[in-house]
């Protein structure tokens, strides 16, 4: 895979409609970074946007382990997105310096996994600034 460009990684699944699902993340295999956090969402309102912010080095692969999870993205360049995570099996992968909006379903759960550990410097709040920003 391109780790320049936010993508859909299709994740498999093993069971059946009998017994249920599994799905597996796994670092450097099907998750092409080192996991350093992971985080999830959840109880988020349906008429709340979430997101607004960019990251200057984090990566991330984002499921909608339940529920449905839609990301508008935009890259530095301008370049727009839609994402719609309506299924355990996808991730999302977002590379760094990508901006993204986030609207939930009801009762929808997000699981992040991160390349890095929390951190607030790490952040682009400010849509200007982003834009603005010479890597
Ligand atoms: P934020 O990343 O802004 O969430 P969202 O994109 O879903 O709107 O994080 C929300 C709050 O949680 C913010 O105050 C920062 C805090 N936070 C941490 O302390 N540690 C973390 O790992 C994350 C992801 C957020």
């Amino acid at each position: 895979m391109k780790k320049n460009k936010p993508q859909i990684i299709a994740f498999n699944k093993i069971g059946s409609s009998e017994l249920g699902y599994i799905t597996i993340a796994e670092e450097q295999k099907n998750v092409p970074f080192d996991i350093q956090r992971v985080y999830w969402t959840y109880y988020t309102p349906q008429d709340v946007i979430r997101g607004g912010h960019a990251h200057k080095k984090l990566q991330q692969v984002i499921f909608a382990v339940s529920g449905v999870i839609t990301f508008n993205t935009e890259d530095k360049e301008g370049n727009k997105e839609t994402f719609v995570l309506d299924h355990p099996t996808k991730g999302l992968y977002l590379p760094e310096l990508i901006w993204r909006d986030i609207k939930f379903s009801h009762s929808a759960v997000l699981l992040c996994l991160a390349s890095e550990l929390y951190d607030e410097k790490d952040y682009f709040r400010d849509f200007e600034e982003f834009k603005n920003y010479v890597p």
